[in-house]
């Protein structure tokens, strides 16, 4: 089981528009499986996020995560979540949780740049996945608004995706 932290920022680095949401949703491209996301979901099978993150979900047209066990880090169960849906205050003990319904697949981090660092800072963080849209907003929330910035990143490849945006993967190295 890896944990892959993949999100997407924008031409002027922001992993959010001005008014809080992802920037993916201003690109006329954007829908299910866009970004390189269908490909990079064949070796998923659970996907983990913050509680910020997690809940426009609940007010979404259709559920985002039909074939991935959902994992959510947060201090409550927000009203509407699905009974399937595993909600822990504890990163540690969500954790636990995800490993003891480990079938050998990779573990989507959507984020947001919270949830990834405290999933870093307890050294279990694969790799860090950007998806860099051609487009600036000029102000929003940075990665390393939380995320922290003396992390290393050891690169490890990048692809084009149609629509103009680009994929850059890094391994992010264990510190222990
Ligand atoms: N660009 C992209 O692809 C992308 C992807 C995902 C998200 N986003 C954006 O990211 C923004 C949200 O990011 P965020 O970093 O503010 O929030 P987040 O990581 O989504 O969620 C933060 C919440 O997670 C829980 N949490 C995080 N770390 C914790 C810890 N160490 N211990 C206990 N609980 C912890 C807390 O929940 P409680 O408050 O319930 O305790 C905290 O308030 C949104 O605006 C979203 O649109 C962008």
């Amino acid at each position: 089981m890896r944990i892959l932290a993949r999100l997407c920022m924008t031409a002027d680095g922001y992993v959010t528009t001005p008014d809080g949401w992802p920037p993916q949703i201003i690109d006329p491209t954007h829908g299910p499986g866009s970004h390189g996301v269908a490909e990079f979901l064949r070796t998923c099978e659970a996907a983990l996020m913050g509680r910020t993150t997690f809940e426009p979900a609940l007010a979404a047209d259709r559920w985002p995560w039909p074939d991935l066990r959902v994992f959510v880090l947060g201090s409550r169960r927000p009203e509407g979540t699905p009974e399937h849906v595993t909600v822990d205050d504890d990163p540690v003990r969500l954790l636990e949780r995800i490993r003891a319904a480990d079938r050998g697949g990779d573990v989507h981090l959507i984020g947001g740049p919270r949830t990834i660092e405290t999933y870093r800072a307890l050294g279990v963080l694969d790799r860090l996945e950007l998806v860099i849209l051609p487009y600036l907003v000029g102000s929003g929330m940075r990665l390393t608004d939380s995320f922290d910035p003396a992390t290393d990143l050891e690169f490890e490849s990048s692809r084009p995706l149609p629509g103009g945006s680009v994929e850059i993967v890094y391994r992010v190295p264990s510190k222990h």
